[in-house]
């Protein structure tokens, strides 16, 4: 029996089959992509650098002596390779879990592929039963929460978590999200969100999932 430990490094040794050679590539933050940072390691001499999508991952991508850029400074990504927190058979995502959603949205916009990684422990029929992260200005805390009440959801501070852009994050519960482009478009048009953990108008391009039978592939 594989643990999920194994499961997470799996598919980040496969996501390194996704990694063009001699480009720029995206990375994601948490534990799945913490693994995707030390399998890139063993091909950093290949690649022209990096695009973090948090500072913890910046500083793991350092201290591994892989280049960090910045995205300005940057044309094109050729891959973003992240973890999710849920996923579903259309590759929309949860994500969040980790605070970084706004700079992996980002990152993943900017990236002409986005390969995402996880255990299939991941893979859920209806995106929602992980409380879904909204990153919030700190002024519109307040307000955001009521509106998100009205809209179905119960939301919650996350305690004492400030966002590397500085901002607080709000994790709903009680949303079952059976139109995921439509609640990311909904959620966006609230005055004072930054973003939201639904990744649905920008969906994953390629899933790969870690199983005890080895590494499962869906693809958009
Ligand atoms: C980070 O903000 C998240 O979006 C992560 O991608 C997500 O939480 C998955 O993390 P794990 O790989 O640790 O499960």
């Amino acid at each position: 029996m594989k643990s999920q430990e194994d499961l997470k490094r799996a598919v980040a040794a496969a996501a390194i089959e996704h990694v063009p050679v001699g480009t720029i590539v995206g990375v994601g933050t948490g534990s799945t992509a913490n693994f995707f940072v030390d399998e890139l390691a063993k091909i950093k001499s290949k690649i022209d650098g990096t695009v973090a999508s948090s500072v913890a991952s910046a500083k793991r991508l350092e201290s591994h002596g892989i280049r960090v850029l910045d995205l300005n400074s940057v044309d094109e990504i050729s891959v973003y390779v992240d973890g999710a927190d849920e996923a579903n058979s259309h590759l929309h995502l949860v994500k969040g879990g980790g605070g970084a959603l706004t700079r992996e949205k980002i990152v993943a916009a900017v990236a002409r592929k986005f390969v995402c990684i996880a255990d299939e422990s991941k893979l859920v029929d209806i995106l929602g039963a992980f409380p879904l992260p909204i990153e919030v200005i700190p002024m519109a805390r307040s307000y955001v929460a009521r509106e998100i009440v009205k809209l179905g959801g119960q939301p919650v501070l996350r305690d004492g978590f400030v966002t590397d852009n500085g901002n607080v994050i709000l994790d709903v519960r009680n949303f079952s999200i059976v139109d995921p482009v439509g609640l990311e478009k909904t959620l966006n048009n609230l005055v004072g969100v930054v973003t939201n953990g639904l990744f649905a108008q920008r969906p994953a391009d390629v899933l790969l999932l870690g199983t005890q039978n080895g590494v499962r592939a869906l693809n958009r």
